[in-house]
């Protein structure tokens, strides 16, 4: 069986990040969204993986760089290059020729869950199913796909309903025998510069042929399509949930900690700050005199923060932020600059789309 990560993609909900880096190596608890993946796949036993890239040249080589040849996780990987992101069905075409006859697992590249999926895979291998989906339980179900189950089997599908019949939602994480294939092709738009090529019409032809069996297996735990900068954050906390307390840097004195710390070698954290957790700070960093960060807060290497309150965010690497401003519900990127504004008026040097509220 094989594995096939979509990371394509053109992520404009996500933008301006996506000018620069694909949504799929943002971190989450200081790891690339992409590596959860790769480990999940591997715990599940699939080490043979195909990763569709697209979109421009220079995502793809930051994919490439961020993953690597795979041996760092186990695993083999193999780039595939979607010519442009015409669709989920398009993506997993693109991936054809490397899937060959294989039953193949399909992993959206913005998806985080927890529990691993070695489960459903576990259950497809035992099984004379065709096809297999991760399901999860929703609050709210009318915000997605929705799954129509009965006597263990898919029998329907319905996109975003207003009155949704369950609460079962599916996931990003799909089991497919090469049989799927026929029903994309079936339901391929005539002008895919118009209309995406997607996949859940592509499964319900496959229900709806009603040659085949379509089964489920339930997530017990949290799962969350990380394709917005909300439901990012909200990945964030919910990994965060789970870190274990180590400190590995240096406190000074007159630092408080509540809750899970965790703290990378040769940082430091200076006197008068507090640290709410569940907190996850980097190497090489400094941190204080006087900051309070927390709770839900990751911060990666090397970044200086200076008497300034920071909750519910995301800091990335080479930041400084000093400010009287509380800070909260943020994504930082690379190499930015918080600064204390000394002039009664505000300055911003801001690059396309960002967005900035005061
Ligand atoms: P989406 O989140 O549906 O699409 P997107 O990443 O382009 O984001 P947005 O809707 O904000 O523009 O995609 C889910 C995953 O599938 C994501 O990791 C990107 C990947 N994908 C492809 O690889 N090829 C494609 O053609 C599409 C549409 C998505």
């Amino acid at each position: 069986m094989k594995g096939l990560i979509l990371a394509g993609g053109m992520g404009t909900r996500f933008r301006p990040f996506s000018h620069t880096t694909p949504k799929q190596i943002v971190p989450i608890a200081n790891k690339p969204i992409l590596y959860y993946i790769v480990e999940n796949l591997k715990n599940a036993g699939i080490t043979d993986i195909g990763v569709i890239v697209g979109y421009t040249k220079k995502r793809i080589k930051k994919i490439m760089d961020c993953l690597g040849d795979g041996s760092k996780f186990g695993v083999r990987l193999t780039y595939i290059e979607q010519e442009a992101p015409l669709g989920l069905s398009h993506a997993i075409i693109a991936g054809k020729e490397f899937l060959g006859n294989d039953d193949f697992v399909v992993y959206l590249g913005d998806n985080m869950l927890k529990g691993g999926i070695s489960k459903l895979v576990e259950n497809f291998k035992n099984s004379d199913a065709e096809a297999s989906l991760l399901l999860a339980r929703s609050k709210h179900p009318e915000k997605f796909g929705n799954a129509i189950v009965e006597d263990g089997k898919i029998i329907d599908l319905e996109e975003k309903p207003l009155q949704p019949k369950t609460d079962l939602i599916i996931t990003g994480v799909y089991m497919f025998k090469p049989s799927i294939y026929e029903y994309m092709y079936q339901i391929k738009p005539e002008n895919l510069k118009e209309k995406e090529w997607g996949l859940t019409e592509a499964i319900k032809a496959m229900i709806d042929s009603k040659k085949h069996k379509i089964t489920y297996s339930i997530l017990k735990d949290w799962w969350d399509d990380a394709g917005d900068v909300e439901a990012f954050l909200r990945a964030n906390r919910l990994v965060l949930q789970d870190i274990e307390h180590d400190i590995k840097g240096k406190l000074e004195e007159d630092v408080k900690i509540t809750n899970n710390v965790k703290i990378g070698k040769n940082t430091i954290v200076k006197q008068g700050t507090i640290l709410e957790g569940p907190v996850l700070i980097g190497e090489d960093c400094e941190i204080g005199p006087n900051a309070h960060i927390g709770p839900s807060v990751s911060i990666g290497n090397n970044v200086k923060i200076t008497n300034t309150e920071i909750h519910d965010s995301v800091i990335m690497e080479n930041c400084q932020i000093e400010t009287d401003k509380k800070i909260g519900r943020s994504l930082i990127g690379k190499h930015i600059k918080i600064k204390k504004n000394t002039q009664t008026s505000h300055s911003f040097i801001l690059g396309d789309n960002s967005e900035v509220r005061l």
